[in-house]
């Protein structure tokens, strides 16, 4: 199939040239490979690197950098607001009712699950305003170009990052946070519909765009959430958008498959759209995920309903970590959006770019005036 040597002007949009980038394609994926290989494309990759301890996201910022150059690429923290100060876990166990660790103990004996070798990605850290600083400063003393913020976007962050030259954006899931984002001061927002992989929202993609469009004035905007083809990257310019934001779609590029379990690798490729949920099992926040038996468990009558985070993160994080490790059948799973029902073969990062901008110059064709007649 042959490859589009650069975007054609029109999807080449003011947010490619403010960046410098090829193609109006951001690509959050939480694996150094998958993020490096996305700028290398022509597009930009987004670090997710909230579940890392400050010194990781040091190293692996710098290593992003040395695999992209002079490219660039952003990375992403969930910053929640209220969260408790100090990264204590027994101060958040002892908050955990019975029924609750009942229920873990009762799946732990039903699946005959083994111990983890040690805590799990929930549980690696707490997630405090105590480690938010050490990630912030982390961030602000590299040389990344965009800090993104995945949930709440802090106003003192933001101002600093950009004090710094970065530029900032915001994920948000509703016309509400339309206001408080634009009163952070962030570049970009990324307007987040149900569709998406991961915490999500209640509103779909195509009604949400316009409306955060609207609401955003000169604030660029881009599509995400259920973004798996380049008539969609057409649809989301259409909008108003500037580009499309997308996450599901890398889980199955050869570069991010590799650094996935096999078991989670198949269960993507297999799943279809209809076969994601939406469920606060994982982290407390409405989380959208592949539906496995870990969310049928949480669904049944009499499963307890999940805590708030970070204390569902405390109360699962061990064991969601044996999960993976064991590789328990039935319970492994991974978080998804619907766009999974496109990711049916894996490829390289560079192949899913060049095949998606290929289909969008198409669709850009297909509404010229002269092919309606
Ligand atoms: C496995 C996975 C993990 C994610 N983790 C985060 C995260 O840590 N922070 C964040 O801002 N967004 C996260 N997202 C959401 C993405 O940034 C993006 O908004 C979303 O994937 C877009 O929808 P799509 O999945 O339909 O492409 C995650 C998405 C996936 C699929």
């Amino acid at each position: 199939m042959p490859t589009p040597s650069s975007s054609p002007s029109a999807l080449r949009t003011p947010i490619c040239l403010r960046l410098g980038i090829e193609h109006p394609i951001f690509g959050f994926a939480h694996d150094i490979a998958t993020v490096a290989a996305i700028t290398n494309a022509g597009g930009i990759g987004i670090y997710g690197a909230t579940r890392r301890f400050p010194h990781e996201i040091r190293a692996e910022l710098a290593e992003i950098r040395r695999l992209v150059g002079d490219r660039p690429f952003g990375v992403d923290l969930v910053l929640p607001p209220n969260m408790p100060e100090h990264n204590s876990r027994s101060a958040i166990e002892a908050h955990i009712p019975d029924e609750h660790r009942s229920f873990i103990d009762d799946l732990v004996e039903r699946y005959e699950i083994p111990p983890a070798s040690g805590p799990g990605m929930r549980t690696r850290f707490i997630r405090s305003t105590e480690i938010e600083q050490e990630q912030l400063q982390a961030v602000m003393e590299s040389d990344v170009n965009l800090f993104a913020c995945g949930i709440g976007a802090p106003k003192a962050s933001v101002d600093e990052a950009k004090e710094l030259g970065k530029m900032t954006a915001a994920l948000i899931g509703s016309p509400r946070h339309v206001r408080s984002a634009l009163d952070a001061g962030v570049d970009l927002v990324v307007a987040q519909g149900t569709e998406a992989g991961a915490h999500t929202g209640a509103i779909g993609t195509f009604t949400l765009v316009p409306q955060i469009v609207d609401a955003c004035g000169d604030i660029p905007v881009l599509a995400a959430g259920g973004v798996g083809t380049g008539r969609q990257l057409v649809a989301a310019l259409a909008m108003g958008a500037q580009g499309v934001w997308t996450g599901t779609m890398w889980l199955t590029s050869t570069e991010h498959a590799d650094h996935l379990h096999p078991s989670v690798v198949r269960q993507l490729l297999n799943a279809s759209s209809a076969d994601t949920i939406i469920t606060r099992s994982e982290s407390g926040k409405t989380m959208r995920q592949v539906r496995s038996g870990w969310s049928d468990e949480w669904e049944r009558p009499e499963a307890p309903v999940p805590l708030k985070m970070p204390y569902q993160d405390v109360l699962v994080g061990d064991l969601l970590g044996a999960i993976e490790e064991h590789d328990i059948e039935g319970l492994i799973h991974s978080a998804a959006g619907q766009s999974v029902g496109f990711c049916n073969e894996v490829r390289p990062v560079a192949t899913i770019i060049d095949e998606l901008m290929l289909e969008a110059s198409r669709a850009m064709g297909t509404l010229q005036p002269s092919s309606m007649e």
